[in-house]
């Protein structure tokens, strides 16, 4: 089975309606490896996002992840990584208002920099993100299903 990162912003970890909401989707759906809550600081905002470096939200986004909690989940399912981008839907919450009204980042967006959720691209990036978030957790060859 594949293993995903799952990353709900800050906004959305002090909104406790939509945590319950979330969690209970989330359970509902994944089995869940390892969850918590954490404060992510400039060093590894930067680094999680260091793809994104010569762009023009890259600070704002940095900034933002900064600004309070994140809640960072490791999933696994059957064709987790596509599963959860499925959940989250389009990156830029315009779409996904008027294209996916249901999913979460319609429900929970509230920009393109706050868009409640981030979710690991590829199998590559889950295992590094999962390592930059819980570098306590033992992500075995076996689970990478990539
Ligand atoms: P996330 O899944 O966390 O991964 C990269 C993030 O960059 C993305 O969600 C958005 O929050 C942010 N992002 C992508 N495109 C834009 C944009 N055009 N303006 C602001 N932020 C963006």
């Amino acid at each position: 089975m594949e293993v995903t990162l799952a990353l709900l912003k800050p906004h959305v970890v002090r909104n406790t309606y939509a945590m319950q909401q979330l969690k209970s989707l989330i359970g509902s759906n994944f089995n869940i490896l390892a969850a918590k809550e954490l404060r992510i600081t400039k060093e590894l905002s930067e680094c999680f996002y260091a793809d994104h470096k010569d762009k023009f939200f890259y600070h704002r986004l940095t900034t933002f992840m900064q600004s309070g909690p994140c809640y960072a989940i490791i999933l696994q399912s059957e064709l987790c990584i596509q599963k959860w981008r499925r959940l989250m839907g389009p990156t830029k919450v315009f779409n996904a208002v008027y294209n996916e009204p249901e999913c979460i980042r319609a429900l929970y967006g509230l920009s393109d920099t706050r868009n409640a959720c981030h979710g690991s691209d590829s199998a590559i990036s889950a295992r590094r993100e999962i390592a930059m978030l819980f570098p306590e957790f033992d992500i075995g060859q076996d689970r990478i299903g990539a």
